[in-house]
């Protein structure tokens, strides 16, 4: 279904140069996913949502049952980056477990955990900032963003800093790629320069301490909100993984189309039809064209009919799972201690490695 592909601003050379070995590495892995380790991970800002499960959910669980080793990081020292405080964190991280569980990520086989209680992945980051100038830094393209749109009446530390912390989620594993969204390539290209620095001032180089992370752009599909702007935690515009049956029929009766009755699959024309079209078609594992063809003269409440029961019906299984573990919060709270020590095990044999080659060996 390559019609479905967003394939972004192509012209832009990072990009196109990521998405180039990102399919080097897809061929890489199939061969051999065992020798691959994978680091990715999300902000706990609440519950995720139908664009997360296609853009990289999806993918997560593919490249584990691939054989991959995932370690798939809640980010919750992250959050503090751009709010006060991390309101209702036991609640959200909880949420997103539960979300990453539901969807099939296997907490035997990934290493599911949470930044703030892996203590020697956080002292990567004294070492780490060392390497790189403040004017680096005050150019990262995506903090730059996030300061442009940041609620905050003053830019914190460590909204600025916080793309090195992030090298220090990737490297602490050794993570060889990272499954990523675009907006992450300025902070993988972070985490490439620290590796690198690190290995050429303390490594030697027939022992590097670090891999080079690669990122691994998945293809993500481009799913508008119910309003037609970005779907988005924040603008209650998603349909939440963990959304009911009534709750998804509500938002999507809600969403905005256009004027035109027979409905196409054009999504530079016409947008809003185009995503409803495209979510029913991932759901349906059927191509868009045909899915919109199907509903032709039928309008848009046809669509929105179609849509809503595509959805409910693909999700169910994942609903029900999902409202079966929120049950036992005691399971989930055990995934992440286990997750907790395995990462936690992880980050000192490395941090040990770095103070042996930085020489603080007391
Ligand atoms: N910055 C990512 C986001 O906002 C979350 C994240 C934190 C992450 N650490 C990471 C992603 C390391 C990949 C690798 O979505």
């Amino acid at each position: 279904m390559t019609t479905t592909l967003d394939s972004g601003p192509s012209d832009d050379l990072g990009v196109a140069g990521a998405r180039r070995r990102g399919a080097e590495l897809e061929r890489s892995i199939r061969e051999r996913p065992g020798t691959f380790r994978a680091l990715t991970g999300d902000r706990p800002t609440g519950r995720l949502h139908l664009g997360h499960y296609f853009g990289t959910l999806q993918n997560r669980v593919r490249l584990q049952n691939l054989g991959v080793e995932m370690m798939v990081l809640v980010a919750d020292y992250q959050v503090l980056t751009d709010r006060d405080v991390a309101d209702r964190l036991t609640e959200r991280v909880e949420d997103l477990v539960l979300d990453y569980l539901a969807a099939g990520l296997d907490p035997g086989r990934a290493t599911i955990f949470t930044h703030s209680a892996v203590p020697a992945l956080n002292q990567l980051l004294l070492p780490f900032l060392s390497l790189v100038s403040v004017a680096e830094l005050g150019r990262n393209p995506t903090v730059k963003d996030e300061i442009a749109h940041s609620r905050q009446s003053a830019v914190s530390g460590l909204m600025f800093t916080y793309p090195v912390h992030q090298a220090a989620d990737i490297l602490f594993c050794k993570a060889g790629i990272v499954p990523v969204g675009q907006d992450q390539l300025p902070h993988l290209e972070v985490a490439r320069i620290i590796a690198r620095r690190f290995n050429n001032r303390y490594g030697t180089p027939s022992n590097p301490v670090f891999p080079e992370p690669e990122a691994l752009l998945s293809a993500a599909p481009l799913l508008l909100g119910t309003d037609g702007a970005k779907m988005s935690k924040s603008r209650d515009n998603a349909v939440a993984l963990a959304a009911t049956a009534d709750e998804t029929a509500r938002l999507i009766r809600g969403a905005k189309t256009d004027a035109e009755r027979h409905i196409t699959y054009d999504p530079v024309a016409r947008p809003e039809v185009s995503s409803l079209v495209l979510l029913a078609a991932l759901c349906l594992g059927r191509d868009p064209h045909e899915v919109a063809a199907g509903i032709g003269g039928r309008g848009a409440a046809a669509l929105k009919a179609l849509v809503t029961d595509a959805i409910n019906d693909h999700f169910a299984p994942l609903r029900a799972r999902r409202a079966e573990l929120a049950g036992d919060r005691g399971h989930v709270r055990r995934v992440l201690r286990d997750g907790n020590a395995r990462a936690a095990a992880v980050a000192a044999a490395t941090l040990a490695e770095v103070r042996t080659a930085m020489g603080a060996v007391y």
